[in-house]
C-alpha cells in the first residue's frame, strides 16, 4: 500500500502481547513478528498539556505503531476521503499508521504518554505537514 492509495482502513487496531502477572503485567513488542514492520525508532510523548492536539501531518514512507502506555487520548486519522477518531486508551493495544494517512492526536488525558513505535530514524523530508499538499497527492489516484 504507498501514499497515494492507502486508506484509514488500512490503519489496524492490535492486540499485543500481555504477560499477566499477580505483581503487574508486561506487554513486548518484537520488531516484524508482533508488528509488520522492523522498528527503527522509538520515542514518546509525556507531559502535554491539557487541550493541546499532535501530530497534524502525514508521512511518505514512515511506518508508525502507537499505543497509549499510560492514560488515552484519541488519533483521528484521515485518507483525504474519510476520517475517523480512535480511542486508545490500554498499554496493550496498538494502532498502526501507514505512509500517506494525515492524523491528528487530541483528548490527552491528564499524564498520559503516547508511546510510538517507527519503521525509520527521524526524518523531515518524509514528513507531508500542510494539509493542501496532501489532499492535492491522495487525489492523483
Ligand atoms: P512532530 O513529529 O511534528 O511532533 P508531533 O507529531 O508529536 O506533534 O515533531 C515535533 C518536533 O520534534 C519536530 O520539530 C521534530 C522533532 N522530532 C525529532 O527531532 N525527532 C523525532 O523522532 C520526532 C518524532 C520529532
Amino acid at each position: 500500500m504507498d501514499l497515494k492509495n492507502s486508506t484509514i482502513e488500512d490503519c489496524k487496531i492490535i492486540d499485543l502481547p500481555k504477560i499477566n502477572n499477580r505483581a503487574g503485567n508486561i506487554t513486548s513488542i518484537h520488531s516484524n513478528i508482533d508488528i509488520p514492520f522492523n522498528i527503527k525508532r522509538v520515542y514518546y510523548l509525556y507531559d502535554i498539556p491539557g487541550g493541546e492536539n499532535r501530530g497534524g501531518h502525514a508521512h511518505k514512507k514512515l511506518h508508525q505503531l502507537i499505543v497509549a502506555t499510560s492514560g488515552g487520548f484519541d488519533v483521528i486519522v484521515d485518507d483525504g476521503k474519510n476520517k475517523k477518531t480512535i480511542p486508545l486508551n490500554r498499554p496493550y493495544i496498538g494502532l498502526i499508521i501507514i505512509p500517506g494517512i494525515w492524523r491528528e492526536l487530541t483528548n490527552f488525558s491528564s499524564g498520559s504518554v503516547c508511546l510510538v513505535l517507527a519503521s525509520s530514524l527521524y526524518n523531515e523530508n518524509d514528513y507531508i505537514r500542510n494539509y493542501f499538499d496532501f489532499l492535492n497527492i491522495k487525489k492523483h489516484e
